[in-house]
C-alpha cells in the first residue's frame, strides 16, 4: 500500500483519544508492519526518564531482546545524540550496531521530537539490503510528526 493511502490511517489511528497512546502506537506498527511488505519490525524508543538511555516502547514484530539502549549506542542510540535520520543500507557495513535478529539487513530511524526535544524515535528493521528510500524518510517523519501531536 502506497505512503499515501496510509497516512490518513495513521491519522484516524491516532485520533482515538479513548484508547491509551500505548495502544494507539501499537496499532500505527501493526499497519506499517502489516502493509509495507520490506517492514519486517516496527518499533518505538522513548527516552527513559531523565537517564541517558533508550526504553522500548510499542512495536509489532519479533520481541527484541534489547529493551534498553544506552545513549550513543547502535543505530538507535546514535540518533538519540545526532538528531538526524540514520538510513542504514546494510547492517554488515556498520560498526557500531546491536544486532536484534540474524534476518535483519537494513535499518532505517527516525527521530521523534516534542515542541522542539528529541524525545524518542521510530526504528523499522528490513530483512532486505538497501530498501529505504527518501519517500520512506519523509513518510516516517509525517508519522512521528503526527505523533508528536498526541504527546505535546
Ligand atoms: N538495531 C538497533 C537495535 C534495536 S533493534 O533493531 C530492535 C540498533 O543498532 O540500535
Amino acid at each position: 500500500m502506497p505512503f499515501k493511502k496510509l497516512k490518513p490511517q495513521v491519522e484516524s489511528i491516532l485520533k482515538q483519544g479513548e484508547l491509551s497512546i500505548d495502544d494507539r502506537l501499537n496499532q500505527v506498527c501493526n499497519l506499517l508492519r502489516e502493509n509495507i511488505s520490506y517492514y519486517n519490525w516496527v518499533g518505538f524508543y522513548f527516552k527513559n526518564g531523565d537517564k541517558n538511555e533508550l526504553k522500548l516502547g510499542p512495536f509489532a514484530g519479533e520481541p527484541t531482546e534489547h529493551i534498553i539502549i544506552p545513549f550513543g549506542k547502535g543505530i538507535c542510540g546514535q540518533v538519540a545524540v545526532s538528531n538526524q535520520n540514520f538510513v542504514v543500507a546494510d547492517v554488515k557495513a556498520q560498526d557500531n550496531y546491536i544486532a536484534c535478529s540474524i534476518h535483519v539487513k537494513a535499518e532505517i530511524v527516525v527521530p521523534l521530537f516534542v515542541n522542539g526535544e528529541n524525545v524518542g524515535q521510530i526504528d523499522i528493521d528490513s530483512n532486505v539490503v538497501d530498501p529505504f528510500k527518501k519517500e520512506d524518510e519523509r513518510f516516517l517523519e509525517f508519522v512521528n510528526k503526527k505523533i508528536a501531536e498526541i504527546l505535546s
